[in-house]
């Protein structure tokens, strides 16, 4: 009930913030935490992304880029910003107000940046939607995609959606295909751990707010998924997050 009406209130407000002539999402409407409902912030962040994929994974006009997560739209918002319009963008979320907020800001002006609401379930962002099985698979070709990116989305995912995801981008993408994310990993931990206690100083309290994984144990589901780590870095991503460049193999 008082979701409810903490939502229907946020309806109310203001969609969309204007920065620098540009239309971000409206401040409570911003995921990933505190640091983003500064305009300057998200709006540096959004191209920072799109820096990183054009530097380190080839990023380019002609790419077919799969944004799984996508939230409201702060990576296609700093494609525009670094590329303008690319070959293929798919921004994909269980969040429909996310999605509907993406159409309206961000597809009616690019018609060629595409998003699509999926209605399975995540606790956190979408508790209503399906339970997702193993013989999931996104309404998309073999082979789609030449680069997938997932910023902070298997932070809030336990192993068995873990592994239908990654068991899906080795579907969608060719070989030598990219994968960007980030997740909560460390060592000498359990496998996966939901809301660790004190964890980063953090009081992780609603339902998969934060999704701990072992290192040794998360790098295995990628390594049997056909996935080789190209690189990695520890810690650097909100929260502490860590990022993980990925090449199929
Ligand atoms: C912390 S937000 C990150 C949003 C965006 N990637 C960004 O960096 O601004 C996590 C996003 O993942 C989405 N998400 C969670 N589970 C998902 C799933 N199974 N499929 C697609 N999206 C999912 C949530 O709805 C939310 O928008």
């Amino acid at each position: 009930m008082k979701s409810l009406v903490k939502r229907a209130v946020s309806g109310l407000r203001p969609q969309t913030s204007r920065y620098q002539n540009r239309v971000l999402p409206a401040k409570h409407l911003r995921l990933c935490g505190q640091d983003f409902k500064s305009d300057e912030y998200f709006l540096d962040s959004a191209r920072a992304e799109a820096d990183r994929l054009i530097r380190r994974l080839g990023m380019t006009a002609d790419s077919r880029v799969m944004d799984l997560g996508c939230g409201y739209g702060r990576l296609p918002i700093g494609i525009l910003e670094r590329i303008g319009e690319i070959r293929r963008y798919q921004g994909i979320d269980v969040m429909k107000r996310a999605i509907d907020w993406c159409n309206r800001y961000i597809h009616r002006q690019h018609p060629n940046f595409l998003f699509l609401h999926t209605d399975v379930s995540n606790r956190r962002y979408n508790p209503a939607g399906e339970e997702i099985t193993s013989r999931f698979q996104l309404p998309f070709e073999a082979q789609s995609f030449d680069l997938i990116y997932l910023y902070s989305v298997f932070s809030h995912m336990e192993a068995p959606d873990v592994r239908i995801y990654l068991k899906e981008f080795h579907r969608l993408l060719p070989a030598s295909g990219k994968v960007f994310l980030t997740a909560f990993v460390e060592e000498n931990v359990p496998d996966a751990t939901v809301n660790p206690e004190g964890y980063r100083g953090h009081k992780w309290s609603n339902a998969l707010h934060c999704v701990r994984f072992n290192k040794n144990y998360f790098e295995s589901l990628l390594q049997e998924h056909g996935f080789r780590v190209e690189h990695f870095l520890y810690e650097q991503e909100t929260h502490g997050q860590s990022a993980y460049y990925l090449a199929r193999v």
